[in-house]
């Protein structure tokens, strides 16, 4: 891909089986995933790719120049995904095909299990990428960190420091309820932002702009699974794509961010609040009441469309202590047991079976 010309990174992921459990993924399938992408570059289908797992979510990572919700692009990793869950369901793997939610591919991904996170620009001299990849977590789960790293000083220097950022960012805000989308300009609409995107059921960041010139600096997937489903089938594990350097937040503010293990939804049956744990890739394997919750990071250098990476950006002992903090909380979560707000409120549990145990009791209520 010559200079000047838009590239675009796709990352589609779904859940096509646990191994063991909802834990970890079997390495066959990982090598099934590169195998069938290896073959849609040798056919220039792709530019570049690379396949890994967060947990039992199968990421893959794809740079081409076909735009954004391009049908081949999707059509690629539907067949991929139902690829992988055939072979899940030889080996039993846990919840085969989990997030395949629909029959047949219709178009797009988007809509029927997988989550989506996409942006096209023009490669940069240097273009630092970081991928961000959870499991055990839910949609709205980067909403803390996006406004920390685009809207928060005391996280990024650079806002104070560096006149390219002075003018702030503007934050896309979709209400998944309502299926409409806002944009808020900051700083200048700080407060109104947080009022939202701290609800993070409902109002999740889809996107984030560089406000004086539009560029796109970070794209978030919000597919929320139990929508689509109108039923409980696993948590909508989220991807993001953040820019770095250069007039953006630089790489270390980015990560920066996640040095605090906040409370997001997922961990045990997607019912439980549990804090976010940042790991090197190794490390993804959620375990403890299955979590708590996990994030890894890819770094790449993007290079004429190819993917140079990925670093292992939690690899470093400074997230030591976040780690030591996320297992502190997640022990003192735990304690709660079956009460909130470790449990999940109601309606956060509509999608969940809990809804047909209350049910049961339904008839037994009398008047008070
Ligand atoms: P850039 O402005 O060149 O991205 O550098 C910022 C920096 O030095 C980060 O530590
Ligand atoms: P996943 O969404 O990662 O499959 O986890 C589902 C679950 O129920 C974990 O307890
Ligand atoms: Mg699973
Ligand atoms: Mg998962």
């Amino acid at each position: 891909m010559p200079n000047g010309k838009k590239i675009t990174i796709s990352v589609i992921k779904a859940d096509v089986g646990g191994f063991v459990g909802h834990s970890s993924f079997h390495p066959a399938l990982l090598d099934m995933a590169k195998e069938k992408l290896g073959n849609a570059k040798d056919k220039g289908i792709v530019a570049d790719f690379h396949v890994i797992r967060c947990g039992d979510d199968l990421e893959l990572i794809m740079s081409h120049d076909k735009g954004c919700d391009n049908k081949a692009i999707h059509e690629l990793a539907w067949n991929i995904f139902t690829a992988c869950t055939e072979a899940a369901k030889e080996l039993k793997l846990y919840g085969a095909g989990q997030d395949l939610l629909k029959d047949a591919f219709t178009g797009t991904v988007k809509g029927m299990g997988p989550g989506v996170a996409e942006m096209e620009f023009v490669e940069r001299k240097s273009e630092p990428v970081i991928i961000f990849m959870a499991d055990k977590t839910s949609s709205g789960a980067w909403n803390l960190p996006l406004y920390k790293i685009f809207g928060d000083p005391f996280n990024t220097a650079g806002l104070v420091i560096d006149p390219s950022m002075a003018d702030g960012f503007c934050f896309n805000v979709l209400d998944v309820k309502e299926d409409k989308s806002i944009m808020l300009s900051c700083p200048e609409e700080t407060y109104c932002l947080l009022a939202l995107i701290g609800a993070t059921s409902r109002y999740m960041v889809t996107s984030v702009y560089r406000k004086k010139d539009k560029e796109i600096t970070a794209v978030a997937s919000t597919e929320r699974l139990g929508f689509i489903a109108g039923k409980y089938v696993g948590k909508d594990d989220p991807v993001m794509i953040v820019r770095c350097q250069s007039g953006l937040p630089a790489v270390g503010e980015v990560l920066e961010a996640f040095s605090f293990p906040y409370l997001v939804r997922g961990w045990m049956r997607g019912s439980h609040n549990g804090p976010l744990m940042p790991v090197p890739f190794y490390e993804a394997n959620p375990t403890r009441f299955d979590g708590p919750p996990r994030v890894i990071a890819a770094g790449f250098q993007i290079a004429n469309g190819r993917l140079i990476g990925p670093h292992d950006m939690f690899d470093d002992p400074s997230f030591d202590e976040t780690r030591k903090k996320a297992n502190h909380v997640a022990e003192y979560m735990r304690r709660h047991g079956p009460f909130e707000p470790h449990r999940l409120p109601l309606e956060d549990m509509e999608y969940t079976t809990l809804p047909h145990v209350l049910g049961k009791l339904k008839h037994r209520f009398e008047k008070h």
